[in-house]
């Protein structure tokens, strides 16, 4: 319940607008910031691949590979990436970092938690790559 009211309240402003195109949350999400390269079906087939040094993974069998369930707080830290142990460069962007700045320009002179902001928006997608894993 308090996660559905932090998210409700954080994410409302920028969904509203958009409300018409789609209400899934987490597919637009996935659509808007992640398709470029892990592809609109999470197969790794984006049209950013080709400029990656490594490819994206298939996103739809973490849940198979992991004995049929998705690793959830492992992904988060992948997704979020601002506590993973850094290997040089990354091509995977930093979205924990990403979302905070995205949330400073959104809200400006408005009080907001950042933390609560990112979060809703972390498990949106995770909510919604779930639903993605193959069988
Ligand atoms: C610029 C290209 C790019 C974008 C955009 C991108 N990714 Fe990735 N992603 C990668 C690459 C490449 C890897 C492989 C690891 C690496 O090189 O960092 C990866 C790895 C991952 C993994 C790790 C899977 C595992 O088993 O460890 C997850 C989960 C993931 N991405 C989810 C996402 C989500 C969710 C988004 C959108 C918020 C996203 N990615 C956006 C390129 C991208």
């Amino acid at each position: 319940m308090a996660i559905a009211a932090t998210f409700a309240l954080c994410v409302a402003p920028s969904v509203l607008a958009q409300a018409k195109a789609t209400s899934d949350f987490g597919k637009r999400e996935f659509e808007a910031n992640c398709a470029s390269c892990h592809g609109m079906n999470a197969k790794g087939n984006g049209p950013l691949v080709e400029w990656l040094r490594k490819s994206p993974p298939d996103l739809t069998t973490l849940a198979k590979a992991n004995g049929g369930v998705l690793p959830m707080a492992r992904l988060y830290d992948v997704i979020d990436g601002q506590n993973v142990p850094s290997h040089g460069t990354r091509d995977m962007p930093i979205w924990g970092r990403d979302y905070k700045i995205q949330a400073a320009e959104h809200y400006v002179d408005v009080p907001y938690d950042a933390e609560a902001y990112t979060r809703a928006r972390m498990l949106a997608l995770l909510e919604y790559l779930n639903r993605l894993q193959a069988k």
